[in-house]
Order: C-alpha cells, then sequence, then structure tokens
C-alpha cells in the first residue's frame, strides 16, 4: 500500500519535529492539565502575524505572570496591554482578556471547534487549532503555511483570496482522524522550514514526489498573492512633556489604533489622515527628531517634539518616571520615540 500525505508528513513530523515551549513533543500524550489547553490557546493568539523567534520571550512572560487561564482572567487590563507591548497588533491582547474572563467564567475551554468559535475574538483558525492540538479532535487547521503547502501540493495556480476554498477543501481532504493536532503542526513547521516562500528546499521535502507543483516547476511561484497595494504615508506628531525627571504618558482610548496602550500624547494622527490636533500645552517647542513606522495600513513619520516650560497638561494621564520608561509598556511606535527622547539628553 502506498503510504498517504498524512502518514508521510507525520512520520517526518516524529523526527524533525521543532521544540517549543508551548508543544508537547510528537507521539506523547496530550497533557491532562488545564494549563495546557490555555498555553495552546495563548501561543495560537501570539502567533498570528508573528514569528516563532518574537513570540518566545512574550510566551514566557505571559506564562510567568499568568500560569492559567484563571490568572490572565483577573489580571487588570492595563497590566495584559502592558505585557504585550511591543508585539503588535493590540486588538489581539485586547480579546485575549476578554476571552480569558469567558473561559474562567465556563469554568476551562471548551472542546470543540464549534464551541471554541463562540469565544469573543477566536476566529476560525484558532479554533481548529485549538481543537486539534489542545483537545486532539479532527479539525481541518488553515494557516498562511498550511496555505503554501497545500496550494504547491495540489498544484492550485488560482489567486488568493479566492483559492482559499479549494486549499481548504484540499487540505480537509489529507487531514487525518487520528493525530489531527500533529498533522496541522507538521504541515506549519513543513512550511516554516522547507516549504518556504522564497527558494523552496524541495530536495529535502518529504512529499517532494507527491508534490504536483515540484513537477510542474517554479513552485516558489504558488500561492499567486493579489497584487500588494502601495500603503500611504501618514504624518504626525508626539509630544514629550518632562518635568522633574517624569514624563506625561496617556492611555490610548477605546478599539482605535493601538486602542488601550500607554503612549505619548500625540495630535491625533491616528484618528486623521494626518495629525493635525493642538499641541496639548503652551510652552516652549523643541523638535527631537522623527520616528518612522510602519502598520498594517501604512508608513508613519511621527515628528517627536519636547514642551518645556511651567504648563501641565489637562485631561487624563499619569506622570511617569523617565528611569523606568521601559517598563511603561509602551507599543514600539512611542518606545522608539521615546529613545529619541532619553537620546537627545545625553
Ligand atoms: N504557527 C502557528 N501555530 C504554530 C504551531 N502550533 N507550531 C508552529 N508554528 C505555528
Amino acid at each position: 500500500m502506498t503510504a498517504t500525505i498524512s502518514d508521510i508528513l507525520l512520520d517526518w513530523y516524529d523526527r524533525n519535529a521543532r521544540t517549543l515551549p508551548w508543544r508537547v513533543p510528537p507521539g506523547e500524550p496530550r497533557p491532562d492539565d488545564p494549563a495546557y489547553p490555555y498555553r495552546v490557546w495563548l501561543s495560537e493568539v501570539m502567533l498570528q502575524q508573528t514569528t516563532v523567534a518574537a513570540v518566545k520571550p512574550y510566551f514566557a512572560k505571559f506564562t510567568d505572570i499568568w500560569p492559567t487561564v484563571f490568572d490572565l482572567a483577573k489580571a487588570a487590563d492595563e497590566d495584559v496591554m502592558a505585557a504585550w507591548a511591543g508585539l503588535g497588533y493590540y486588538s489581539r491582547a485586547r480579546n485575549l482578556v476578554k476571552c480569558a474572563r469567558v473561559v474562567a467564567e465556563l469554568g476551562g475551554f471548551p472542546e470543540t471547534e464549534a464551541e471554541l468559535l463562540k469565544l469573543p475574538g477566536l476566529g476560525a483558525y484558532t479554533a481548529a487549532a485549538i481543537a486539534s492540538i489542545a483537545f486532539g479532535q479532527r479539525a481541518v487547521v488553515v494557516d498562511a503555511n498550511v496555505e503554501r503547502v497545500v496550494a504547491r501540493l495540489f498544484n492550485i495556480d488560482e489567486p488568493l483570496p479566492s483559492a482559499r476554498k479549494t486549499i481548504r477543501v484540499r487540505a480537509s481532504a489529507i487531514t487525518p482522524d487520528a493525530r489531527a493536532g500533529d498533522f496541522a503542526q507538521s504541515m506549519m513547521d513543513l512550511g516554516a522550514s522547507i516549504c518556504t516562500s522564497k527558494a523552496p528546499r524541495c530536495l529535502l521535502c518529504p512529499l517532494a514526489n507527491k508534490c504536483q507543483r515540484r513537477a510542474a516547476g517554479e513552485p516558489e511561484r504558488l500561492p499567486v498573492k493579489p497584487p500588494k497595494k502601495a500603503k500611504p504615508e501618514r504624518k504626525g506628531r508626539a509630544f514629550w512633556i518632562e518635568r522633574e525627571g517624569k514624563v506625561w504618558l496617556v492611555k490610548r482610548s477605546g478599539t482605535g489604533m493601538l486602542g488601550g496602550m500607554r503612549s505619548l500624547p500625540d495630535d491625533g494622527w491616528s484618528a486623521r489622515e494626518d495629525g493635525s490636533g493642538e499641541v496639548p500645552l503652551a510652552g516652549e517647542i523643541e523638535s527631537l527628531g522623527a520616528v518612522r513606522h510602519t502598520f498594517t495600513h501604512a508608513h508613519l513619520t511621527l515628528d517627536v517634539v519636547a514642551i518645556s516650560g511651567d504648563g501641565a497638561p489637562q485631561g487624563e494621564g499619569e506622570w511617569w518616571p523617565v528611569e523606568t520608561i521601559e517598563e511603561a509598556g509602551l507599543p514600539t511606535l512611542f518606545a522608539k520615540a521615546a529613545l529619541l527622547a532619553v537620546a537627545d539628553k545625553g
């Protein structure tokens, strides 16, 4: 009998699985410990749009501070937002706390894909990943790695996003009933280490002789992506207001850009196309330079401006000691701005 794709991949995974802090080694039983689904969920949320290398220290920090979902459910929103600072896509952190509270209320994570999908902020990918990895259920897990592997394996040359339907059908057809979690992770590892976007290493691929696109040539051409939209250039200003060794920080409101995060006050660039809001108080203004940052939808040049004098800013905010600014949990953009200000003082 010829080996199936899942047999080959699981066999490859047994020998080549990456060792990851949230992962059970291949073939080992899933721990009967409520912290395990929590760790799977947390890692999967962190890994969205983020590399394994970037996630590892955050995963260690979160599981150290909040070892269980019940601990996380009790955390203050701002502590979770501050711990997430630097990882990006902050709506994930806002949803994380909401989801943890619902799960704690339920007494633990539900075990089926359908029930998991009902949790706040938890989408199709994460529900399938948790159901299969944490609970051993058969679920079809499709992330960007899996999309790439499947598109090449079956030579699906229809462009994304419309190809996703065919990719899902094909992925489902090769997903086994047993070891679905290991199978999902074997696809992710294959996509991350061998079936890479550029220069795939087909000579090392366990599926090479089953791969239709390898036979057809130029596997790196798949999946066909829609043309990238040019990102608009936006401009804004952030204000460094320092008095007696402390700097004025505000909390960004709501669900908008970087919502809920601590930051320097700014001129409202995120609410308008370009910032044109008021300087928050009268005083002597000095430019400290500019920082560049790229978001999913735009490039931003943020001028950093110091305002000196005696004026006190109005509204909600807090005076934060400059010497512990690294502990304020500023998102990367504002951490870069703060670095400019601190460097300026020499
Ligand atoms: N990327 C997203 N989830 C992953 C997982 N469980 N293992 C490896 N890479 C991943």
